[in-house]
């Protein structure tokens, strides 16, 4: 399915995003599922992605890997990008997903203070690291990014949104530093970007994923104007960053007043960089045939984004590319029906 004759139109057509070449113009969105033991993928991990390549996802993101750092996370079901099993189970999802022809970027993950401190050792946040400690976080974001390229990834995406570590940074209500890392919000966050970038090969991608509201305050916004938003991601540009990931949870909201682009819209608008658009795409079961459809193609072929993730909907629907390409509508599942409780 790597034609525009289905009711998905122009959001199946391919694309070469810096470089990389995709089947369609839709991305599997990051989302943690819990099933990686110990930190590593199992077989049925490279089943699930196999499964939404085979469907005509023209790049998979993966749920968010936290690096090697003993601060960046908690939790022991989600996978890690470490050397030894983690980097294995990683090198047979990459292979799975190269095998029915689509593409994998990692997701890098630091949780900041959203790790549970655990056998009295501290979360990590903008108020508590030292730059000693910034530079260790750099130094295992690109150790990370080093077992990426290693276990077959085609692009890695740094994990700078939703209120975790890099984009608390960004933030300006959880950075209240006096240093550098507070003068210039983007400093750290741009410094694991270039360190990241440096362990790439040249053509590899390099995406950024950054929003506006964190998980736990929907209203919150690291940037008020254009110009603040300019601020921040001018320096993630410049570090070597290729691709953003503007992750909003509704994508026909307009970012700012007075005008109706959206995130990922004017982050292309300041950056001329390729975005991803996110945020309720797919929901409606008869999607293809909306309103909201209609707005979707509109800002993809007026050059408001370039690609479009799916996240819920993916979930119980592995395979709603096609599904919905094709108007088979009553096959598509309500993504709140399967999504917590299935893992296929
Ligand atoms: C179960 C679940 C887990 C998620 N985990 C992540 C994650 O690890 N990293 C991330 O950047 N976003 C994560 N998200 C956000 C999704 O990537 C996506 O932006 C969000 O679900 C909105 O897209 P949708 O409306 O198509 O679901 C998660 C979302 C869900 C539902």
């Amino acid at each position: 399915m790597t034609t525009t004759t289905g009711l998905l139109g122009p959001l199946t057509s391919p694309y070469s995003l810096a470089g990389l070449d995709l089947r369609t113009r839709f991305v599997m969105a990051p989302m943690t599922r819990f099933r990686s033991p110990g930190g590593v993928p199992t077989a049925d991990v490279a089943a699930y992605y196999r499964r939404r390549a085979e469907s005509g996802i023209g790049l998979i993101v993966t749920e968010g890997v936290p690096v090697g750092h003993r601060s960046a996370t908690h939790e022991t079901t989600v996978p890690r990008m470490t050397a030894g099993a983690a980097e294995a189970g990683w090198r047979r999802v990459t292979s799975e997903v190269h095998e029915a022809g689509g593409r994998i970027a990692a997701q890098l993950w630091h949780l900041g203070s959203e790790r549970e401190p655990v056998d009295g050792y501290p979360s990590w946040t903008p108020a508590t690291m030292s730059t000693a400690n910034i530079d260790v976080i750099v130094g295992s974001f690109a150790e990370s990014a080093r077992v990426a390229v290693r276990a077959g990834f085609d692009a890695v995406e740094i994990h700078g949104a939703h209120g975790y570590l890099l984009d608390e940074f960004l933030w300006p209500r959880t950075n209240r530093r006096t240093d550098r890392y507070g003068a210039d919000r983007a400093a750290f966050p741009a410094e694991v970007v270039r360190a990241v970038r440096a362990e790439l090969p040249q053509q590899m991608p390099l995406i950024v994923r950054f929003s506006q509201f964190k998980e736990r305050d929907y209203s919150a916004r690291i940037a008020s104007s254009p110009t603040e938003l300019a601020s921040l991601l001018t320096p993630l540009v410049s570090a070597g960053a290729d691709v953003l990931h503007a992750s909003q949870r509704r994508f026909w909201e307009p970012a700012f007043d007075g005008s109706p682009l959206n995130l990922a819209g004017w982050a292309k608008e300041i950056t001329g960089l390729p975005t991803i658009t996110v945020g309720s795409v797919g929901l409606s079961r008869t999607f293809p045939v909306s309103a909201q459809m209609d707005r979707l193609v509109a800002g993809l072929t007026g050059g408001e984004y370039d690609l479009v993730a799916l996240g819920r909907i993916l979930l119980g629907n592995p395979d709603w590319v096609r599904l919905a390409d094709d108007g088979r509508f009553d096959e598509i599942h309500d993504y709140h029906k399967s999504h917590e409780d299935t893992y296929f």
